[in-house]
């Protein structure tokens, strides 16, 4: 079962766009702010953008980065730490992206400043569903944090007596930047490093263990959970949200070409409703998905 489509208000236009702020936040991560008031005013949670170096060719193909943030016209901050929270939807003009430096186009990205610009078309993919539950979970690893700023935030501002667990695990401390962008919306954040520099010495899934253990989980009251990731940290997620019968959306971040449906380089398997499975393109089907119909066992 795949999730919501994108609406029909929210054709992905291709453009210029200039950079406005640029700025390396943790090791190997980079926040970038861009003024693109079309994709700010459209763009809902979980979905993304197709970014090219603007004007080459090398590397010839754009890459998908999730839409981390969104910013009205009269809330310019004026530190990358104070980003407002919009609720009314109007009059948004920047979109902020955080991406690790992974390959050509990101590495290449570093070097872009205020002033340059990138080519870039979105909004693309569908976009997480806001779940009817009390608390909502989200999970993250490595750079997955940036698909779920805004469904928490959205969440928040929906279902006033909800609240939102925030999970973040990567190897090691220096991995973590702008933590305080979930705690100043309202989020409780939780850590977690695989070498024990920062928060709980282990994985997310030991943070939702211990989560568990603190009966933080009501039996009547069961939270929905939305993560995204590394592929095997996302089966973990989606395991042991099986097991307890709780809801778990994941957002997937398969390599794409076109981002458009045209190309078939960014399929996974996915179980339909008869328990079968076939391809389907995270691109236009995706990238969120319902846990359970992931084939995570040829996908991973
Ligand atoms: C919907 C979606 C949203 C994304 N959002 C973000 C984001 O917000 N921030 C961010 O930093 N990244 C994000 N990514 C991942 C990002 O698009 C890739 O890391 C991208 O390939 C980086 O380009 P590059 O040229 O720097 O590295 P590349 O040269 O493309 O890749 C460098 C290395 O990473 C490997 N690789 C590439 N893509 C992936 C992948 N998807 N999964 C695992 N390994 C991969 C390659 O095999 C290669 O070894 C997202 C991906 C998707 C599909
Ligand atoms: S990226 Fe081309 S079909 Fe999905």
């Amino acid at each position: 079962m795949h999730m919501s489509s994108p609406s029909p208000s929210c054709t992905p236009l291709y453009q210029q766009a200039e950079i406005v702020a640029h700025e390396q936040i943790a090791e190997s991560t980079w926040r970038i702010r861009i003024d693109c008031p079309r994709l700010a005013e459209s763009a809902r949670p979980g979905q993304f953008a197709m970014v090219r170096l603007a004007n080459q060719n090398d590397p010839l193909l754009a890459r998908p980065l999730a839409v981390y943030d969104v910013f009205r016209n009269d809330q310019i901050p004026e530190h990358w730490q104070q980003t407002p929270a919009p609720t009314d939807g109007s009059n948004q003009k920047f979109v902020d992206f955080i991406y690790a430096v992974a390959g050509k186009f990101t590495t290449a990205l570093t070097n872009l400043r205020p002033g340059d610009s990138v080519s870039l078309w979105g909004p693309l993919g569908n976009s997480f569903q806001n779940p009817a539950v009390k608390h909502l979970v989200l999970v993250a690893g490595g750079i997955g944090q940036t698909a779920l700023l805004m469904l928490g935030r959205d969440f928040l501002a929906k279902v006033p007596s909800g609240h939102v667990t925030f999970c973040w695990g990567a190897r090691h401390a220096n991995f973590f930047g702008h933590t305080e962008d979930f705690v100043n919306h309202g989020m409780q954040v939780r850590l977690a490093t695989l070498d024990g520099s920062r928060g709980h010495r282990g994985t997310v899934v030991d943070l939702l263990d211990n989560m568990e253990k603190e009966k933080i989980f009501p039996k009547n009251e069961p939270p929905a959970i939305a993560c995204c990731g590394p592929e095997g940290m996302m089966a973990a997620v989606a395991k042991w949200t099986a097991d307890r019968s709780f809801k778990c959306q994941v957002s997937l971040e398969t390599p794409m070409a076109c981002g458009i449906g045209i190309c078939f380089s960014c399929v996974a398997p996915i179980i339909d409703r008869e328990g079968s499975w076939d391809y389907r393109r995270t691109c236009i089907e995706g990238p969120v998905f319902d846990s359970q119909s992931i084939d995570w066992g040829a996908m991973v």
